[in-house]
């Protein structure tokens, strides 16, 4: 296996990957940058180009086949193609698709959200998470007449200025652990988006308390999270941090935001909120509630929601949009089902390939980090528990990308930051043919 020892970024394509490489080229000639979004730049070898997916495997142009592990980054819980959201969306494609008003499938759909999350009062519908975590933050300036937004680092909220704040900085410039400097990542940002955010290091209590305890606590609108970080390794909240932001907003009158937009029907069916049992203000929805169609929404208790009948604007052409309504009505019907079986399968395929990756990485040797919960984890090189950005930032994230590659080349696809996403769809033979890719591309990296 010489040739996959060190495929390093800068390599060449070999065939296996050239339909995607041509495809790529030949994009680059119309497509800015070649993709359609920056985080699907920069694949190693190449930004590839898929053919058509089902259930949990995935097809390239070139007719490499993949257990997906990405699922169109998150959403597609039910594996890819899922028959009863194919055949609920198409059932409703010829009624026509916008109506600029309202349907009952909307109402429905809202009534479901009631069902399953604990905050949901009331409920809107938008098309992206970015698009509903900036409803939140404005629904919480509106209702404290405050400017200031506390995040975390290695949170990320969407690509939008107010929040597009320290999701993942270099160290020379993200200052100390315990007063992190708010980091702008993308050039064109404005600048005073800095100002409006506070950062903090995710499970420093002390950081938390001072915060809540110091001079800027009555400018302090919103406190917004990822309630189980999974945009950086995947990271739960240690006991007590998610309690202590509870009870310090609560006391502060500050609204706690719950960024659900990827735990969300993923770690259970009412959330991480129900897996926590910490109830937040305001909580963000996307990705596993739609199969992969473009849906979100923002939940949270009547009196905040409610502002938007009360000067607070939330608009959008496609917002409930029709089959984007089918397909998370049809998602959330068979999550539920069966008392959520769904979730006990998701669970336990997630237990089987993180216990056979540990094993694979003792019986080879090597210190492979395996970190997260059954629906969602995160593998890297290094010591755990990690427990924040900095600690993750630590860890080997060269050999990460090696391991990474060395999967790809087996067919087995995982996200770039080395977050894997199961589904109801992953059989055990699917996880024990990763387990044995994996055990092969650990022996090849070394
Ligand atoms: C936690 C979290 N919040 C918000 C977003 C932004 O959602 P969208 O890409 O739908 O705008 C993402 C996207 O990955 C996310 O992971």
């Amino acid at each position: 296996m010489a040739d996959h020892a060190n495929p390093g970024p800068a390599a060449t394509p070999a065939g296996r990957y050239a339909g995607s490489a041509a495809a790529f080229e030949r994009a680059t000639g119309s497509l800015a940058g070649g993709v359609s979004s920056n985080f699907r730049s920069g694949g190693d070898p190449v930004s590839l180009f898929f053919e058509r997916a089902a259930g949990a495997h995935l097809v390239d142009v070139d007719g490499n086949d993949y257990v997906d592990y990405v699922l169109g980054m998150g959403p597609s819980i039910l594996g890819h193609a899922p028959a009863d959201v194919v055949a609920a969306v198409a059932d409703e494609l010829g009624r026509g698709q916008l109506f600029g008003g309202q349907t009952f499938a909307e109402v429905e759909l809202a009534e479901r959200f009631q069902g399953a999350i604990a905050c949901a009062e009331r409920v809107r519908f938008g098309s992206s998470g970015t698009e509903m975590d900036q409803a939140a933050i404005r629904l919480a300036r509106a209702a404290t007449g405050r400017d200031l937004i506390v995040k975390f680092e290695g949170h990320y909220h969407g690509w939008l200025d107010p929040l597009l704040v320290s999701v993942a900085p270099p160290l020379d410039v993200a200052g100390p652990a315990d007063a992190p400097i708010p980091h702008l990542p993308s050039r064109g940002q404005l600048a005073s988006s800095a100002d409006a955010v506070v950062i903090l290091s995710w499970n420093d209590r002390a950081a938390l308390d001072g915060l809540f305890n110091g001079p800027l606590r009555d400018r302090i609108a919103g406190l917004i999270c990822e309630p189980i970080l999974c945009n950086t390794g995947v990271i739960p909240a240690e006991p007590g941090f998610l309690e202590a932001a509870r009870a310090l907003t609560s006391a502060n009158g500050t609204v706690l935001i719950f960024d659900e937009v990827i735990t969300g029907f993923r770690v259970a069916f009412g959330g991480a909120q129900a897996r926590t049992g910490v109830m937040p203000d305001l909580a963000v929805f996307a990705k596993a509630m739609g199969s992969g169609f473009p849906i979100a929404a923002l939940a949270g208790s009547r009196a905040l929601m409610e502002l938007t009948s009360d000067g607070v604007l939330h608009g959008g052409t496609y917002n409930a949009n029709v089959s984007s309504i089918a397909a998370a009505n049809a998602t959330l019907k068979a999550l539920g089902e069966n008392d959520g079986a769904a979730y006990g399968h998701i669970e336990r395929m997630g237990a089987r390939l993180m216990a056979g990756l540990r094993a694979e990485a003792e019986r080879i040797g090597t210190d492979l980090l395996v970190q997260g919960i059954g629906p969602v984890f995160n593998t890297t090189f290094g010591r755990g528990p990690v427990r924040n950005y900095r600690e993750y930032f630590a860890t080997d994230r060269a050999r990460q990308r090696l391991f990474l590659r060395a999967l790809l080349d087996r067919g087995v696809r995982v996200t770039a930051r080395g977050t894997w996403f199961l589904s109801s769809a992953h059989s055990e033979a699917d996880i024990d043919q990763t387990i044995a890719a994996a055990g092969d591309a650990l022996a090849a990296i070394g």
